[in-house]
């Protein structure tokens, strides 16, 4: 029988944990200062909700089952949907615009590289009822605050942002029909891993007739160099980007305009983004867009909103790299060392009332050599050892260790707790 966890999921350990609680501590801070309320919703969901309203990529890897009545469902691989279900069903009664995230555990059967597993968290934000850019600016503001409260500057992250309006206007004006834009954008979506011939005979594939991928090509390499007002005219999606640009004020620095960012998901209908860590790898950090017509999909009113999904794997892996994660092991205000087991039971008394007064504490259970003892009370970090030993028991007195200074003092258990403990 093998100890490891099912291919593609992950145990977390202590060590892990730490790690993962310090992300979702960041996570969690960043949403409630922008003003985000917390929402959450079944890992499993119906299987037509998730299959129909995914990306196609996303409908083929999912963990599907029937439950024991025959019902169709599956574990989610993204929150979006069940977000759409849950405003959808109480559309009348939630304020508008809604501000909600989420870290949502999402399970995807996908072939595994380095940064992709079969179970990921995902950092959800989520802006509904706002069809301006002011949508825009908020979420991608949040996104490179946390990518700032991680310690990331412009040199190590970019946020390349499109907007499907433009990439629409793009293949238009190259002749693609329009029954071809999806599966276009999605071969487009890959040019950044792909060669430029390999793309061109995709498109060909698609298919596009004639010169049309090659001018397509150059049309994309034109306006990702900041040719694109030139190429299209002053219209109107285009002024939208700089509206948001400007709006970002000097987060702007972060990010970059990118027609060949498309996104795989096909509820996208305007702008869409993508966070890159731009040093080893150049891995794909977080995406997001806006979706104006997923909610009258499932149902709803017309409803526009926008949003991201941040995974937690990727960006564990950069700040590692980065070393940027702050120490965050175990702090202990009191470890308790007990001479022996005839004073434990007094050591879980002293410990109980420590406890109480809101101080952590812990116990040597296996009254170890006092040396030994102190040891491991430095390597949790305490800030004090209460030593109890015979001499001073029979008293009722203990000696208590200042652990940073290493000063030692006898005090009663009266005097400890009036004094010592409450400052
Ligand atoms: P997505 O691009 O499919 O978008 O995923 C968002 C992020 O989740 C990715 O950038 C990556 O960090 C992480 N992620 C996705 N799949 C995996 C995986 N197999 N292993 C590790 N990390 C992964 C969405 O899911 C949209 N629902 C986001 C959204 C929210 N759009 C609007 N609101």
């Amino acid at each position: 029988m093998t100890l490891q966890p099912v291919r593609g999921m992950r145990d977390f350990y202590p060590e892990d944990m730490r790690k993962r609680e310090w992300l979702f501590s960041v996570w969690r801070e960043a949403s409630l200062l922008y003003g985000f309320e917390p929402y959450d919703a079944p890992v499993v969901e119906n299987l037509d909700l998730l299959k129909r309203k995914a990306g196609e990529e996303i409908a083929e890897q999912l963990y599907s089952f029937k439950d024991k009545s025959g019902r169709e469902i599956a574990l989610r691989a993204e929150m979006t949907p069940s977000l759409a279900r849950m405003i959808a069903s109480r559309q009348n009664s939630i304020a508008m615009p809604a501000k909600w995230y989420a870290i949502a555990q999402c399970f995807r059967y996908e072939r595994m590289t380095k940064g992709r597993k079969r179970e990921h968290y995902q950092w959800n934000a989520d802006i509904l009822g706002v069809d301006d850019v002011s949508a825009e600016t908020e979420i991608i503001s949040l996104l490179i605050f946390a990518l700032k409260k991680m310690g990331f500057g412009t040199e190590d992250v970019v946020v390349r942002i499109n907007s499907r309006k433009i990439i629409e206007d793009i293949l238009r004006k190259v002749g693609v029909p329009s029954e071809l834009f999806s599966q276009t954008m999605i071969v487009i979506d890959k040019k950044d891993k792909i060669p430029s011939e390999e793309l061109k005979r995709m498109l060909g594939e698609v298919p596009l007739k004639g010169d049309i991928p090659e001018r397509l090509l150059d049309a994309v390499e034109k306006c990702s160099e900041g040719g694109a007002r030139e190429f299209l005219g002053d219209g109107e999606n285009i002024r939208q980007m700089d509206d948001l640009i400007e709006n970002l004020g000097d987060f702007s620095e972060f990010v970059s305009f990118d027609v060949s960012v498309v996104r795989g998901l096909s509820y996208y209908t305007g702008i869409v983004f993508e966070a890159f860590g731009k040093r080893a790898g150049k891995r794909a950090i977080a995406g997001g867009g806006r979706y104006a017509s997923l909610l009258e999909k499932i149902g709803g009113a017309p409803l526009s909103g926008v949003g991201f999904g941040f995974g937690d794997v990727v960006i564990l892996d950069v700040l590692e790299e980065s070393e940027k994660i702050p120490f965050t092991g175990i702090n202990l205000d009191y470890y308790i060392i007990p001479y022996s087991k005839d004073y434990l039971s007094y050591a879980f008394s002293i410990a109980r009332q420590i406890r109480n007064k809101g101080f952590s504490a812990d116990i040597d259970f296996k009254c170890r050599k006092v040396k030994t003892a102190l040891s491991d009370g430095s390597k949790k970090n305490a800030l004090f050892c209460v030593m109890i030993f015979p001499e001073e028991h029979k008293d009722g007195r203990i000696k208590l260790k200042n652990m940073k200074t290493k000063e030692e003092k006898t005090l009663s258990a009266a005097e400890f707790f009036d004094s010592s403990i409450s400052t």
